[in-house]
């Protein structure tokens, strides 16, 4: 038997993808890959200061795996001072009113969609996502032996008519359709909005069918033009909404700190396969206290801004350079633009060229699960300078224009 450390791994493990960034051959010069909150918008000094306070206030008890005075529910749910005002902020913002039994913090949202699907789902149910996804929440769906179906979504969501036909088609294979995860509110990759007929008539789907819908609303924050519209969470009456949110977009991401939403009898099931000592209790005062100091909205209010100006520099320099060869809508929120390129683009040959300039994108197919023979590039903005978004999208034009 071969026992080298590689074929120790186990079957996971040697199932796993390859690494999903791998290092580039030259360094990016325009780096416009990664989905990534605004270093510049960091609030630095606040956590700093913050920080301290909790330190000095709390003493030992910040440092600890759980507040003594709460217990071992910490250890499970998290920190409960900021599970009570995330509560506070959904009822403030989206309505329902779910205490914090109904919250449970995650070390990121990634961490939380891992508790949802390890929480409910059993191996060959039926789950179906966007075609277009988070390929992480996918992984984890694949791990559960989860049967993943794609669900086209276009410049208005997921497409509920298809998913009620396929829900359908599922159901008459005697198949257990357990969930529907979406990303309702500038979905990524797309960047779209479901409409409000789509919500109301995903949330008749839900009424009808008894599935789960987890809603990633990670960016529903990051809203820089436009109306919002109602969240799935706030239009549910079944209890069957979990709703995943994060500090990682609206604050940093080092914060490693998401949560998910929803009746506490549904998070019952996240908690029941929780077994990793919950999440920082530093870092979750740290952002209790964040929270109860009201610094959150004007801090969202700062990071839009950043993320509008840098928006628009980025449309400009799209319909300046890359013209006619790209198609997209313009953005309302969020952090990318979502291409769709011109058939007359040799695209596998724009790419490689990009790639040997150092300019780096996420190609569309890294996210799509379906069969779409469309090409898209997935253009991410908002960590990158100005100057730089101008400039790389003004030689991406160039490439293409020589691709043509
Ligand atoms: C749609 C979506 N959901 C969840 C996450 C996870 O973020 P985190 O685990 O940092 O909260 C991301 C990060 O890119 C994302 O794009």
């Amino acid at each position: 038997m071969d026992k080298t450390i590689e074929a120790l791994h186990s079957q996971l493990a040697q199932d796993g993808p390859p690494l999903f960034f791998p290092d580039p051959e030259v360094p990016a010069v325009f780096n416009f890959d990664q989905g990534l909150a605004a270093p510049e918008t960091f609030p630095r000094e606040d956590l700093l200061r913050i920080a301290r306070l909790v330190l000095d206030r709390d003493g030992a008890d910040a440092l600890d795996y759980f507040d003594p005075d709460t217990g071992y529910e910490e250890l499970v749910f998290g920190y409960r001072r900021l599970r009570e005002r995330l509560s506070e902020r959904i009822a403030a913002t989206q309505g329902p009113v779910l205490g914090a039994e109904g919250i449970i913090l995650a070390s990121g949202s990634v961490q939380g969609i891992a508790l949802a699907v390890n929480g409910f789902v059993n191996r060959g149910d039926v789950v179906f996502v966007e075609g277009a996804s988070f390929p992480y929440a996918l992984r984890y769906m694949d791990m559960a032996g989860a049967e993943v179906r794609a669900v086209p979504v276009d410049d208005q969501g997921m497409d509920t008519a298809v998913l009620e036909r396929m829900i359908a088609e599922a159901e008459s294979e005697g198949r257990t359709v357990k969930m529907v995860y979406t990303i309702p509110t500038f979905q990524t990759p797309t960047n779209s909005e479901m409409s409000l007929p789509r919500r109301k008539h995903l949330m008749d789907l839900l009424r009808r069918h008894d599935f789960i819908l987890v809603e990633d609303n990670v960016y529903g924050d990051l809203r820089f033009a436009g109306e919002p519209l109602p969240t799935l969470l706030s239009m549910d009456d079944t209890g069957r909404v979990i709703q995943c949110g994060s500090f990682s977009k609206i604050v940093a991401p080092a914060l490693r700190m998401g949560w998910m939403a929803g009746d506490p009898r549904a998070i019952a099931a996240l908690a029941a396969v929780r077994q990793d000592l919950g999440v920082s209790q530093w870092t979750a005062r740290i952002l209790a206290e964040f929270l109860s100091q009201g610094l959150l909205d004007p801090h969202l209010e700062r990071a839009n801004a950043v993320y509008r100006s840098k928006a628009r520099v980025a449309v400009d320099a799209v319909r300046e350079h890359c013209g006619d060869f790209v198609r997209f809508s313009e953005p309302q929120g969020s952090f990318y633009l979502w291409l769709e390129i011109d058939d007359r683009i040799d695209w596998e040959r724009a790419a490689t060229l990009a790639a040997k300039e150092g300019i780096f994108f996420r190609p569309g197919e890294r996210f799509t699960t379906g069969n779409d023979d469309r090409q898209f590039l997935r253009l991410a903005y908002s960590h990158v300078g100005e100057d730089v978004i101008a400039s790389g999208i003004a030689r991406l034009g160039q490439i293409l224009k020589e691709c043509a």
